[in-house]
């Protein structure tokens, strides 16, 4: 089974035919919302709101492992998870989509990993390419074959928010080699790798991070290209279910 993880401009996907919701714990806790079971473009896919139904919660205080741990007990082998963040580097401006192929993890004081020792288990998994290459692949297929253009590689530098970054902060990410900018791209991507799952990120740019763009970031101008450019996510989502 297939999942969609919605970040913030997709805490509902209209496109989803739905089947049914389940309201599920975990042994971790409740996950950001009720699953949605539906049909995309024909193909079964469950659908998770990171942030919750009515986009309340923020990224320091999502239950990123119990939406892990609650898509695995669902039998989700496969997740496309979506997020908009800030572009660093130039080929990715606002409205660009960007299929990262590494993490930088800035984030402090969250959950993060299923193998803190309480149950007596301890593992440590092989995270060198913290997105499952066939998962990005997929889709990339997708967007040639909508056709849509995507940025094929980036590094996701996962910051701990919700503030938005300093310029100082944002050069130092480009001077680590971040090409973009999140607030939830971890620990979730490590979290799904502990539970086995293949894991991608589908990432929408919807501003210049800090200090890039030359004008401070507007959140009106983050607000529409969150409207215009979920739309091109949900149809390159909708084709990835496909292949
Ligand atoms: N920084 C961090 N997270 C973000 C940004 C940003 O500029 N834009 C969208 N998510």
């Amino acid at each position: 089974m297939i999942a969609i993880i919605g970040g913030s401009g997709l805490d509902r996907l209209s496109a989803l035919q739905k089947v049914r919701e389940h309201r599920v714990g975990s042994r971790y806790g409740t996950p950001s919302g009720a699953i949605i079971e539906g049909l995309l473009a024909g193909a079964p896919v469950l659908f998770l709101p990171r942030h919750g139904e009515g986009h309340s919660i923020p990224p320091h205080r999502i239950n990123y492992r119990a939406n892990i741990a609650a898509l695995r007990d669902h039998g989700v082998e496969e997740i496309f998870a979506v997020t908009a963040v800030g572009g660093i580097a130039k080929t990715a401006g606002p409205g660009r989509i960007v299929i990262p192929d590494q993490i930088i993890d800035y984030t402090a004081g969250r959950e993060h990993t299923f193998y803190d020792g309480i149950d007596g288990n301890l593992d440590h998994v092989e995270f060198g390419e913290p997105y499952t290459p066939a998962t990005r692949q997929r889709l990339i297929a997708a967007a040639n074959a909508v056709p849509l253009e995507v940025v094929t590689e980036g590094v996701y530098g996962a910051t701990q928010g919700p503030r938005l970054e300093t310029a100082a902060e944002i050069a130092r990410l480009a001077r680590d080699g971040c090409t973009l900018v999140g607030m939830t791209g971890m620990p979730e991507a490590a979290l799904a790798r502990e539970a086995g799952l293949r894991y991608a990120n589908c990432a929408l740019v919807v501003n210049w991070a800090a200090g890039i763009g030359g004008d401070p970031i507007s959140l009106a101008e983050i607000e529409q290209q969150l409207a215009s450019g979920m739309r091109k996510v949900v149809r390159l989502l909708s084709a990835a279910v496909q292949l």
